[in-house]
């Protein structure tokens, strides 16, 4: 029988290879889905054959995830508790869903991951799979306290060494780090005492605070069609480079570094640093140019929808009627948000350049302050009249209550 492991060649995944084969006596097939974590990929099928893995696929789904998964996401403007742009959140049900075909393919029983059992992504995982392939059969090591004795680095070093596997791990543990396109998570050390200042020369992989961001501002300029990014500085990209683009640029400048105490779906709060350069810069332009081409009514509503949508990807209720419905939404206000948006990066800062739209809704001759045909300043009295009327009748009620 064939268990799917999700691996990254890092540590905690390989030693988790000879585990099933000795605990399970599972035929363990390797699967590493490249969301652009940057890991090293090579040597990675010797390292895991080497590890007792019967078989590795490598896949590579940047574009899948940034079309499908980070495109939803930058429409709904969906951030979590105010600040998380969900880097982590969006890639999970991707993997899962990747883990289940291959898993398909290959007839297998089971599919293990390397989440903890304290965390988020254990949740996302496994909501995935189940949503997916419910009679696939999950395997959480980090939860299995019978058969699953290793507590440190150390220990599973010493575990893989007593297995025949060795390779050149480190003992000593760094931040625990989340890498894809779109983001970086770091969480761990010192950022586990909020009352401490994160050591930012040692936490940061994408980029530089903005006190080290050069002086001088940079232009950009943006192009999306339908809600979806097309151009860059003049140059049509797919999704995927543009935010690779983005990555860089928004690094130089010290953009979309957050600093957060979070809530948990499991019920703790923990701190975390996240680096999200490009999607900071991304969300900002997208928001630029809806301001000009949203109606009032539809853009409220959209802020509420825009907030379920993070909450339901953060709970990793992707695979849900709610979540297409959401989406649907979200979908359909898209359909005008074209043009052009030019802006700064400057020290942190995404610094307005104008914006311009064939479908914008801004009216110079209405907004300006010369009374037009459309727009007659004598309207304006009777609607505050019946606008305020409830406000005024209450305020009556008021003082007639508190003179009895
Ligand atoms: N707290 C973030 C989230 O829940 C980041 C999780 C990072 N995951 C990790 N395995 N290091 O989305
Ligand atoms: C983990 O437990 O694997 C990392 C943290 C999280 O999932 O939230």
């Amino acid at each position: 029988e064939k268990v799917i492991l999700a691996y990254s060649g890092g540590l905690d995944t390989t030693a988790i290879i000879p585990w099933l084969k000795e605990t399970y006596d599972y035929d363990v097939v390797c699967c590493c889905i490249d969301v652009g974590q940057e890991e090293e990929l090579d040597g990675l099928e010797e390292r895991s054959k080497l590890s007792g893995a019967s078989k590795l696929y490598i896949l590579d789904v940047c574009d899948e995830f940034c079309d499908e998964y980070v495109v939803p996401c930058v429409q709904a403007n969906a951030i979590y508790e105010n600040k998380y742009l969900l880097g982590t959140s969006m890639a999970r049900p991707l993997i899962a869903k990747k883990l289940v075909e291959i898993a398909r393919k290959e007839d297998a029983v089971a599919i293990c991951h390397g989440a903890t059992g304290k965390g988020n992504d254990q949740v996302r995982f496994e909501l995935g799979i189940k949503a997916l392939a419910p009679d696939i059969k999950i395997i959480a090591p980090w939860r299995c306290n019978e058969t699953w004795k290793m507590n440190s680095r150390q220990d599973e070093i010493d575990y893989c060494k007593a297995h025949g596997i060795d390779l050149p791990f480190s003992a000593d543990s760094s931040y625990s780090r989340d890498r894809n396109l779109w983001h970086i998570s770091h969480e761990g050390l010192e950022l586990e005492d909020p009352s401490l200042a994160p050591n930012y020369d040692h936490v940061l992989v994408l980029g530089v605070t903005p006190q080290k961001a050069p002086d001088e501002a940079e232009l950009v300029t943006m192009t999306f069609e339908k809600g979806v990014p097309k151009s860059i500085n003049g140059e049509e990209m797919k999704v995927s480079d543009i935010i690779r683009k983005l990555n860089k640029l928004g690094g130089k400048h010290g953009i979309g570094i957050i600093d957060i105490v979070e809530n948990r779906v499991v019920g703790m709060k923990s701190r975390g640093v996240y680096e999200t350069p490009g999607g900071t810069i991304l969300y900002e332009a997208h928001q630029q140019l809806e301001e000009l081409i949203l109606d009032r009514a539809t853009y409220t509503e959209k802020k509420v929808m825009g907030n379920k949508f993070a909450d339901i990807v953060y709970e990793g209720k992707w695979f849900t009627p709610l979540r297409e419905a959401v989406q649907a939404f979200i979908e359909s206000t898209q359909q005008y948000v074209t043009g052009e948006v030019k802006f700064y990066l400057y020290k942190g800062n995404i610094i307005k350049a104008g914006t311009t739209s064939p479908y914008s809704l801004y009216s110079e001759s209405l907004a300006s302050f010369t009374t037009g045909d459309l727009y007659d300043h004598h309207d304006a009295e009777g609607f505050i009249n019946l606008f305020g009327l409830p406000l005024k009748v209450r305020a009556m009620k008021m003082a007639e209550v508190e003179k009895n």
